[in-house]
Order: structure tokens, then sequence, then C-alpha cells
């Protein structure tokens, strides 16, 4: 496929009932909610939950949600992106089941998964013990992230049976969208893959590195009100005081308009997360520690007149 949102799109148009929900973890990645919508789909968020080490997933919600509403397409996205945490075994066996025995799919974003860091294992969905999670699920990933490379276009698409396989041959929807992955980007895929472990080591390494900066600011600089540490890729989410946003889309905007730094809204990810920012630090140290230096400078000197 060209990339993981057509992949999304596509996934859910060929192959999963328009009639089931979307379940999708919240705070999400926007697009998830914005594809539901295109496509009509209702959606239903269930918000993680913060423990001190990472967030994880409210099994009880997304239960008592299954059994109102049947089966349920459930986006998951492992590497969560925005709070970089990783998903632990036991829960995703534990949902893996919950689906399966609700009749549901599994759609798993797994596309900030060669970023996590080597405090923390990614376990791929479809990879599961038992036959549960593998044959409800379509996992989505690419080289996009972890290399650099998205504007070449390609992300791949892994299905979860054979019959899965025959709908994809049959479908001219399918054919068509997977034609339009550049040549290019899957020659770049294949080589980061296969040649590019070296590489991708150097970057989690400078990435570590960053993602200290920014806890040590998180706990020290700046009036952070709650920081869970990401367990991989470069994304970080920052709650902020309330104070921040007010008179501005959000603390986003503060910090854009007074720091000169540009971070995304927390409310993009869905509406409790109004006081949050995701701040990505995938740059080189001296422009994170200025930038952190600049936002703790605004903070410092109170709301932007
Ligand atoms: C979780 C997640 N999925 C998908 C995407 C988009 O990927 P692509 O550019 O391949 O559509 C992103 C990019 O921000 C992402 O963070």
């Amino acid at each position: 496929m060209p990339d993981v949102v057509t992949a999304l799109f596509r996934i859910m148009t060929e192959y999963i009932n328009p009639e089931w929900p979307v379940m999708v973890m919240t705070p999400a990645y926007p697009k998830f909610f914005k594809i539901a919508d295109a496509l009509g789909r209702r959606s239903i968020g269930v918000e993680l939950l913060r423990e001190p080490s990472a967030f994880t997933l409210d099994l009880e919600r997304v239960e008592g949600h299954l059994k109102t509403e049947g089966p349920c397409l459930v986006v998951l996205c492992n590497p969560h992106n925005p709070t970089g945490s990783v998903l632990k075994e036991g829960e995703l066996v534990q949902l893996a089941e919950l689906v399966r025995r609700h009749g549901g799919m599994v759609i798993s974003d797994e596309v900030h998964a060669p970023l996590a860091y080597p405090s923390a294992t990614h376990l791929p969905f479809a990879s599961l013990p038992g036959e549960s999670a593998s044959s409800i699920t379509f996992t989505i990933t690419s080289a996009s992230k972890a290399w650099n490379i998205s504007g070449i276009k390609c992300a791949e698409v892994i299905l979860p049976h054979r019959n899965a396989v025959a709908a994809w041959d049959g479908s001219e929807m399918l054919r068509s969208t997977s034609n339009s992955t550049s040549t290019l980007g899957a020659v770049a895929a294949m080589a980061a893959y296969l040649d590019g472990a070296e590489w991708l080591d150097s970057v989690i390494d400078y990435l570590a590195g960053n993602r200290d900066v920014v806890s040590l600011s998180a706990r020290t600089e700046l009036p952070v009100i709650g920081y869970v540490e990401p367990e991989a890729s470069y994304l970080s989410w920052l709650e902020l005081p309330e104070w921040l946003g007010q008179g501005n889309a959000g603390p986003a905007e503060f910090i854009s308009r007074a720091a000169r730094v540009s971070a995304m809204e927390g409310a993009d990810f869905g509406p409790v997360s109004k006081d949050f920012v995701r701040l990505g630090f995938a740059t080189s140290w001296p422009v994170l520690l200025q930038a952190l230096d600049r936002i703790a400078d605004a903070i410092k000197g109170g709301p932007v007149k």
C-alpha cells in the first residue's frame, strides 16, 4: 500500500462490516476518528488508563462496549501515538480474546514499532500465542517512521487469513490502490528492513538521549502536571496547567505564540486531552534543548498579552 492511512481506509471499506462501530483508544492519532467519520462509521472512544510507567488498555470498558454493541472493529495503535506507550502481552492477549469472543476484528497500526526502546518489548498483535489474535487481525506497518521515508510511499499490510488474501486478489479496489505504492518506496523499505538495523540502532540510541532530556525537563523545568515517559518513538505527551490554553485554541497555540515552538494540540487527540500537547523530539540535541528552554521561559513569563 502507498501509506498506512490508505491501508486503514481500504481495509475498512473492503473487509469490515459497515454496521460495526469503530472502537479507538484515546487519546488517539486524529486520523483514526477522521477516517471512521469519512466512511460514515460510528466510532467509540475508550480512554487509556494512565499508570506511572505506561498507559494501558481499559479492558473493562472495552468489554462493556463489546457486550452492548456486539462485534466492533478495534483500531489499535501499538506503540501508541501520542503517548509512546508499548502495550504489554497480558493486556494484548485479553483484548484479543474479548474481540474474538464478540465476533469483531482488529486493525493493529504498528508503524512506530521499529522505534521501541530497548527497555520495552513490542509484540506484534497478530503474533500473540494461539489462534485468537492472528485470525482477526490486519496488521499495518511501514518503514516510513523509523527510517524517515514517508514521502516515498510504501506501507505493508499483513492479512489475517487465506480468505482475506483471496478477497484482496479479487478486489479491483485493493489491487488498484496497492498499485499506487511507489517502486522507490518499496525498494527503500526492503533496504531498511534487510540492511537498516545498524542505522536504526544508532537512531534509537540518539532518541533515547533526547527522551532523557525531555523527561528531565518535564520533571524539573516545565510545570508539567502529568507525564509518562514514552517507551517507543519520538513523541512526548505533556499535560500542562489549564491557564496555558486559556485565550488560545489550547496550550500548543500558547507555546507557538510565546516560544515559537510548534507542538500539536492535545484536543486534536480527543476532547479530554485539551490540556495536553504532543511534542515531537526527533530532532538534533541542540535544537531540542533550545525548544525546551524557550517553552520553559515562555511559561515563566505568564500569559501572552
Ligand atoms: C500511528 C500512526 N499511524 C499512521 C500514521 C501515518 O502514516 P502514513 O504516512 O504511512 O499514512 C502516523 C503518522 O503520524 C501515525 O503516527
